[in-house]
């Protein structure tokens, strides 16, 4: 199978192009750094293919040079995404705007150039990582939780259409796995888990045709109890997850 990931310098997407490399997949993995991208891909091995998912034509220039030069891409994993902790005093259009171009719009300009591909062959798949931040609004969260829940949506939207001409989409809806990006958190992180164990528990799941992957379920069943609260038990819950101002 040929795998391409973006987000693959480091975290959860490092973690899963190991995954698919041990499995013996061709792996092609993309992200800004192209030095650790580099040193990466000789140790998988993998093919490393530097870009930035918000720049739209180097994303399908690099989509047409997968296809051209190795082949039809299998099973694209859009995995490129950011976080800042946002507190309503810091909120600006700029740092919303910023998470959105990653992890939303960045995963946009993958899904325009392979969709038509994929849906031209009758086959492929494609995995859109998401966040279960995006299932409710949460305090501090809310432009990431934002662009994640817009991945949501978006994917739920697409899976029939998709599906009629062979083509499947997945949504990955990781609870905290530790990596760089959660590294910086000073709070609490229920149930958090391993970089590698998460990259099995997704490859196990989008080779089961899952349309979501979720994990860890205990965290996955409590977001999905808070979204079904009444309103003012939901916001006295958020009310107790505020820092002394
Ligand atoms: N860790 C968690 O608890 C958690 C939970 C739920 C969802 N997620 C999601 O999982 C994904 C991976 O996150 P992670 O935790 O593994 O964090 P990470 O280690 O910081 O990885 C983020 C990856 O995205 C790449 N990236 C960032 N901006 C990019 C851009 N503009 N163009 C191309 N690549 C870009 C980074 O590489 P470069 O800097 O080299 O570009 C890096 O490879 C993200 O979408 C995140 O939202 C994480």
């Amino acid at each position: 199978m040929r795998v391409w990931i973006t987000g693959a310098s480091s975290g959860i997407g490092l973690a899963m192009a190991q995954h698919y490399a041990r499995e013996g997949h061709e792996v092609i993995i993309s992200a800004r750094r192209a030095e650790t991208l580099a040193s990466a891909a000789v140790t998988l091995p993998a093919h490393p293919l530097p870009l930035d998912v918000t720049d739209r034509d180097a994303v399908h220039a690099a989509v047409r040079r997968i296809e051209t030069e190795r082949g039809p891409i299998d099973l694209a994993i859009l995995n490129a995404g950011t976080y800042v902790v946002t507190p309503a005093a810091e909120f600006t259009t700029e740092v919303a705007a910023r998470m959105m171009s990653v992890n939303y719009f960045g995963l946009c300009h993958a899904l325009e150039v392979l969709m038509p591909l994929m849906r031209a062959r009758g086959r492929g798949q494609i995995a859109a990582m998401s966040s279960l931040a995006g299932y409710v609004g949460l305090p501090y969260a809310g432009p990431y939780a934002a662009s994640k829940s817009a991945v949501m949506r978006l994917c739920e939207s697409l899976v029939s259409e998709l599906a009629r001409d062979g083509v499947q989409i997945s949504v990955i809806n990781p609870g905290f796995v530790r990596t760089p990006l959660t590294d910086r958190n000073d709070f609490p992180m229920p149930w958090i888990v391993e970089a590698d164990d998460a990259a099995r528990w997704i490859a196990r799941d989008l080779a089961a045709g899952r349309f979501e992957v979720r994990f860890p379920r205990r965290l996955a069943w409590s977001m999905r109890l808070l979204s079904m609260l009444p309103e003012r038990l939901y916001f006295a819950i958020t009310k107790r997850m505020l820092r002394p101002a």
